[in-house]
């Protein structure tokens, strides 16, 4: 069977750091992880075993609506469900916790990433000309929106 993404604490900053910047190219700080990890309605997912994390998720979750602040997957493991699997994870814990909609930016030029949410069923909600300053011309943001279903009704 196929692991499951489970909740990641600030136990787990370093490795996501390090994972962050082996995805990106650009580190997020294990200091700022830390950071976004102790503010209300922040939560992790992880796949694989620290230090060597293969994918992790962030999203903050409130308001009746949640946003992914960062996902990705190790170089040496896409193309193998994983990203899949934590964004799927996501909406879950989203959608159990009441949010109605998953909120995620993406840059324009960010192909793989729009294939995995536009496969996942996100569609385009806005724009944001100019918003990722890259060396050379900066690059526009999309806003994707998932529609979550109610969670079941318990009784
Ligand atoms: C985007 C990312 C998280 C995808 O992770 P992944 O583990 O490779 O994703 P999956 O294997 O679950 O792919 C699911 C689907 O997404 C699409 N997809 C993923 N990578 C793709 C690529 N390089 N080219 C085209 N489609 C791609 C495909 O539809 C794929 O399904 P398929 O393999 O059956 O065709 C990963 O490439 C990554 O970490 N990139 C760097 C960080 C990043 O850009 N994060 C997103 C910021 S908004």
């Amino acid at each position: 069977m196929s692991e499951a993404p489970r909740p990641a604490g600030a136990e787990l900053a370093a490795a996501m750091a390090a994972l962050h910047a082996r995805s990106f190219g650009e580190a997020w700080e294990e200091a700022a992880i830390r950071e976004l990890l102790a503010m209300p309605g922040t939560l992790a997912l992880a796949l694989g075993q620290a230090p060597a994390l293969s994918g992790f998720v962030m999203l903050r979750i409130g308001g009746g609506e949640a946003e992914i602040l960062t996902i990705c997957t190790g170089p040496e493991s896409r193309r193998a469900g994983l990203g899949r699997r934590l964004l799927d994870a996501a909406a879950a814990h989203a959608m159990a916790a009441g949010a109605e909609a998953l909120f995620l930016e993406v840059a324009e030029d960010n192909e793989a990433a729009l294939r995995l949410y536009e496969s996942a069923g996100f569609y385009l909600v806005g724009m944001r000309p100019g918003y990722y300053r890259r060396e050379g011309a900066p690059v526009a943001a999309r806003t994707l929106k998932l529609d979550l279903p109610a969670p079941p009704n318990p009784s």
